[in-house]
């Protein structure tokens, strides 16, 4: 059994599995595509992707942290990207997801975030997981939304103004008891 096989996961739909050394060219398919990362101005160079998915595997993986890719287990496409890790400036663990245009508004997102705040929560025992989102991505506040997060206030991320979302643990375990 591989080392970190306790981060090979499943949803009902998706498979997600750590992202591993050689998924460069996987994970550069979503990271440099302009549709997905829309507030880059230039794309990402492939040998930073490489250095994240390396800074994943070895860095954050041994944490139960890191990057995940999404597969769709019906037809084995590959859907995107789910992560949890820290944040740049405060450390507290942040859940980031990225979707391959072909695939947005299935759900995907929101199914896929809810198994990694599960995770987050009761397997890694994390107290909260904050968010960081830019106040025109729509579609990604529609996700945070229906997961629970709430707003405090705003911080600087990647040079730009980000909404602060975070989520306590015990907020989203009682809400989960009462809708499952
Ligand atoms: C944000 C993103 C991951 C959403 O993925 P998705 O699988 O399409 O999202 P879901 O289908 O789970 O949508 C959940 C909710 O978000 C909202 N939403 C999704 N797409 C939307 C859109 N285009 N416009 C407005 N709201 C939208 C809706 O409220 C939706 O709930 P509903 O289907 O019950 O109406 C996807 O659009 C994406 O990858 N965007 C580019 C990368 C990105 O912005 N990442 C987030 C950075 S913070």
């Amino acid at each position: 059994m591989s080392q970190n096989s306790f981060l090979h996961l499943q949803t009902r739909r998706l498979t997600l599995r750590p992202f591993a050394l050689d998924d460069t060219a996987l994970a550069a398919r979503i990271l440099r595509n302009p549709r997905v990362v829309f507030w880059r101005k230039k794309r990402m160079p492939v040998n930073d992707i490489r250095k994240g998915v390396k800074r994943s595997v070895d860095k954050l993986n041994p944490y139960g942290l890191g990057w995940w890719l999404l597969f769709e287990k019906d037809s084995d496409e590959l859907v995107g990207s789910i992560m949890l890790q820290p944040l740049a400036n405060t450390f507290h663990i942040e859940i980031g997801y990225h979707l391959l245009p072909a695939h947005w508004g299935k759900g995907y997102a929101t199914e896929a975030a809810r198994l990694i705040l599960s995770f987050g929560f009761q397997a890694l025992g994390l107290r909260h997981i904050h968010a960081v989102v830019l106040a025109r991505n729509r579609p990604s506040l529609g996700v945070i939304g229906k997961l629970g997060f709430e707003q405090k206030g705003t911080l600087i991320h990647a040079n730009l103004v980000h909404r602060n979302y975070r989520l306590e643990r015990n907020d989203y375990l009682a809400k989960k008891k009462t809708t499952s």
